[in-house]
């Protein structure tokens, strides 16, 4: 509630990650806090703490730029350091989170309510489109790497993107492999 006692309307909303790379699950999660928040901030984490990302921070601002180019309300910006310092500097009213299984769920709750202990700011949940629940960065750029069919599960833009990648990289896997 506002000191004039009615409800506090979030403004803005933020959805944090680390975007390595986006995926449908993700864009997905997007388009739908487009629809409920005035404004929604995609906020990219440039060092992620799970291990050092594959993509640059530039691309992969540049992949969820591309493929969001058709949302009118959303931004991409980055941040390191703490989520809730973040929320704060930008004056976000929530953050947005997509819950794909209950294992997400686990990790999610305590963290959210970590971000509102530091920031005030409360984390909605957005469950999972049930076509991309079983999706990951991680697992999408296994499948990938291993020459493996992604293409219903990222966006044009990041395909591109990971074609590019892995053109790069497979000389450097060739030159290793054993003769
Ligand atoms: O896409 P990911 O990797 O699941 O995103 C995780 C992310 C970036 C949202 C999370 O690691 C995060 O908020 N990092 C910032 C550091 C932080 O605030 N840590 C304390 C959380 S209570």
């Amino acid at each position: 509630m506002n000191a004039n006692g009615t409800p506090r309307a979030a403004s803005a909303a933020i959805y944090p990650g680390s975007f390595d790379p986006m995926h449908m699950g993700h864009l997905d999660v997007i388009e739908r806090a487009a629809e409920i928040f005035p404004r929604v901030f995609v906020a990219v984490v440039v060092n992620p703490q799970k291990r050092e990302p594959l993509f640059t921070l530039e691309e992969r601002k540049q992949m969820i730029r591309a493929a969001t180019k058709h949302c009118g309300n959303v931004d991409v910006t980055d941040f390191r350091g703490l989520l809730a310092g973040f929320v704060k500097q930008i004056g976000a009213g929530v953050i947005v989170k997509g819950l794909r299984v209950v294992s997400d769920f686990e990790n999610e709750m305590s963290t959210a309510l970590m971000n509102r202990s530091l920031s005030g700011v409360d984390t909605v949940f957005l469950p999972s489109d049930p076509r991309y629940s079983f999706i990951s960065s991680s697992l999408l750029k296994e499948v990938f790497f291993l020459g493996g069919e992604i293409e219903h599960y990222v966006p044009e833009a990041v395909l591109q993107v990971m074609r590019a990648k892995r053109d790069i990289l497979r000389p450097r896997t060739e030159e290793n492999r054993p003769s």
